[in-house]
């Protein structure tokens, strides 16, 4: 419904990654004004946007009106502020004009336990009270087709530069050695510059090109198939890369990448993709389906123009997610005038997360070596700054291991325990 396309203003509620939802249809029957609102945010969110959604007003007798004459959808919401027995008996006429394999999902206003259990007998999916966040609407519908026995997902966090050579691989990596290696976190690096990537000569490997074989695959892509095509570099890290020469052209499809990452992430906990500085839809798409961005800039005017562009872009592409993050790379090049930290902080309307110095000493001795900077100068500066902004990124990774199901009423009662479920 159109009319009901109003922007309340919303928080990110999510630490742990929400499973997409599939290519589902969806109709909704809300209850109130409100409710619509706030489904309309979720049907506009980035893990929702492969779904149809339709969104309506009147809640149960409306649907049951609907389907006299049209078929049901895969997932039919219905909310209503009905007691108990009412809702039963809602349910019982709506059943008659309901397809079997319909998921229907209940927003209800009452926190009732009896309820939800003679909902669930009843075949009900799910019974949601209200309010939810769109984040957790979105979650709640996502896991009505995510096996819970899956792997948990990973966080996929992608690393891209506001222009190319301001460092953002080397920080990629350099972060990922670090969550691997002092954090003990299985890390994944997926490196998206097949042609010209550097992830493999900065771990002093061969490139093996392994993704290139699953691109020309994106349906078959298993983990096995991933679990193959990978490089080891260490006891927690991996990599999965392009062949690095300029032999092969590449047609790269944003949604070969998706399929791709989706099984990636299923690996290991932590996924950190390598995002070239390029402007395509398969880049897009990428960027904006990920857990965390973070941009690397110099503090130049086309450096602070470009991620400009890319902070706004992505805000308003995941309006529902956290806001890029910004690492200043390269600061304090001798001679070169500079924008201040300050400045460009203000200027983009987003404070760094770390400031790296320009120390061409360390990381040309790591790049020559192919080793990563905590082994060539533990004591420098930018190591060091390079050392928090890994914990950053492990910061945001609690709750990973565990996905919270906290959306239903259910949560909070000890019974309901994720086990009995
Ligand atoms: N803080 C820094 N000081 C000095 N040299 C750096 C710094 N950060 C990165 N470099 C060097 O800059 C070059 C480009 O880095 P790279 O990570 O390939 O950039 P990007 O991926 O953004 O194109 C590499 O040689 C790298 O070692
Ligand atoms: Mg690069």
């Amino acid at each position: 419904m159109h009319n009901l396309a109003t922007e309340p203003t919303l928080q990110a509620t999510s630490e742990a990654p929400v499973v997409l939802v599939p290519r589902i249809e969806l109709h909704a029957f809300c209850d109130n004004q409100q409710t619509g609102q706030l489904l309309q945010v979720a049907a506009t969110d980035r893990r929702m946007s492969r779904a149809h959604v339709s969104i309506q007003l009147g809640g149960i007798p409306a649907a049951i009106q609907y389907y006299q004459t049209q078929p049901t959808p895969n997932v039919l919401v219905i909310e209503t502020h009905s007691n108990r027995e009412q809702v039963m008996a809602e349910l019982m006429r709506l059943s008659e004009v309901c397809q079997a394999d319909t998921k229907v999902v209940v927003l209800g206003h009452v926190n009732d336990v009896l309820l939800y259990r003679e909902l669930i007998k009843a075949g009900v999916s799910e019974y949601l009270v209200a309010p939810v966040s769109p984040v957790s609407f979105i979650d709640s519908i996502a896991n009505l087709y995510h096996d819970p026995k899956a792997a948990p997902l990973g966080r996929i966090v992608s690393f891209v530069g506001a222009k190319g050579g301001v460092g953002s691989s080397t920080i990629a990596h350099n972060i990922a050695w670090i969550t691997s290696q002092k954090r003990n976190i299985d890390t994944i690096i997926t490196d998206l510059d097949l042609a010209f990537g550097t992830a493999a000569l900065n771990f002093n490997q061969d490139s093996t090109g392994g993704i290139v074989d699953a691109l020309g695959q994106p349906d078959r892509v298993d983990s096995m198939l991933v679990e193959r095509l990978m490089t080891k570099l260490g006891d927690k890290l991996s990599l999965l890369n392009g062949p690095g020469t300029v032999e092969r052209e590449f047609n790269i499809e944003a949604h070969a990448i998706e399929s791709i990452l989706n099984v990636v992430r299923s690996s290991a906990p932590l996924v950190v993709v390598d995002v070239p500085n390029m402007w395509a839809p398969w880049i897009k798409q990428t960027l904006v389906n990920s857990d965390d961005i973070i941009i690397t800039a110099t503090p130049e005017l086309p450096s602070l123009r470009n991620a400009k562009n890319l902070v706004d872009f992505l805000k308003s592409a995941r309006a529902n997610d956290r806001p890029p993050k910004l690492i200043l790379n390269q600061v304090g090049v001798p001679k070169r005038p500079e924008i201040s930290p300050a400045d460009f902080a203000k200027a983009l309307g987003v404070d760094p997360i770390a400031v790296v110095p320009h120390d061409p000493q360390s990381f040309g001795l790591a790049q020559g070596n192919g080793q990563m900077l905590f082994e060539v100068a533990p004591k420098a500066k930018a190591t060091e700054a390079l050392t928090e902004i890994a914990a950053i990124v492990v910061g945001q990774q609690k709750g990973t291991a565990a996905k919270p199901k906290s959306k239903s009423f259910l949560a909070n009662l000890p019974i309901f325990s994720k086990k009995n479920k």
